[in-house]
């Protein structure tokens, strides 16, 4: 098989914040684990200032965006106080997700169909501040449209469904999610999106992914925060790059 061009691995550092924040102190810091996670080969950094701050900081997010090399993923919900901060940051790129208060993590993809005109005036500031705007959604057809339409030039694929079925043992529901994702991948990819891919991704699961020829970026964040309490963090993320090169050569 020829060579494919490289995924980038966005490393997701919510939940250094999670760990800090369950004492209320000062470590251990996101920004600390984002320059090691650059030092390990992560291409961007990724982190979601949620409504309720429960993990990253307004300060975290200063900090990232003063202090990183590599681009910052900034995921925010589509609400005014978030385009606000994102207006103020300008980061490289802004991640629109859904989200509820009640949930543990992102459930699903966001609902761009149904909400089609008022996500096109949301990202359009966004876009002419200059950053590349992504939309989380499920692997689906209409949604896939839908964000084409509103002007986005990147959709991320949420991955959940399919990393959920593995871990339960429902292989044929997982095979079946990750044709899903591989048709859809293609299916964005061909009007022209950039497609990424994330959420709930292991060692175990990465790599039928990763090894879609449209998937430019996969972020990964709780498995590897979690994997670093056995390996540390920098060979938990150069473990995840390397499975991620195996599957694309
Ligand atoms: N991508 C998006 C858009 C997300 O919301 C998340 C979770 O915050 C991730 C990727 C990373 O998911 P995980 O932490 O399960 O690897």
């Amino acid at each position: 098989m020829s060579e494919q061009p490289k995924l980038r691995l966005g490393v997701n550092i919510d939940h250094v914040a999670t760990v800090r924040n369950a004492r209320g102190g000062a470590y251990p810091d996101p920004l600390r684990a984002a320059k090691l996670a650059e030092e390990a080969g992560a291409d961007g950094i990724t982190a979601h200032l949620r409504e309720d701050r429960r993990h990253i900081s307004d300060a975290d997010i200063e900090a990232l965006a003063e202090a990183l090399t590599v681009p910052l993923n900034f995921e925010m919900a589509a609400t005014d106080e978030m385009q606000a901060i994102a207006l103020r940051h300008k980061p490289h790129a802004v991640c629109i997700v859904p989200e509820k208060r009640e949930e543990r993590t992102t459930e699903g993809g966001l609902e761009v169909a149904r909400d089609e005109n008022r996500l096109a005036h949301f990202i359009a500031p966004l876009r002419e501040a200059g950053c590349r705007v992504s939309i989380f959604i499920a692997a689906d057809r209409a949604q896939i449209e839908a964000a084409h339409r509103i002007g986005a030039e990147v959709i991320e694929l949420h991955t959940g469904a399919y990393c959920d079925a593995h871990a339960e043992g429902r292989f044929a529901e997982r095979d079946a999610e990750l044709e899903r994702l591989r048709e859809m991948a293609s299916f964005g990819h061909s009007l022209g999106l950039e497609v990424h891919a994330g959420h709930g991704l292991t060692y175990e699961t990465v790599q039928p992914v990763a090894a879609f020829p449209e998937l430019r970026e996969l972020n990964i964040g709780h498995f590897l925060v979690g994997e670093a309490i056995f390996l540390g963090l920098q060979p938990a993320i150069a473990e995840m790059r390397r499975l991620m090169d195996e599957a694309r050569t």
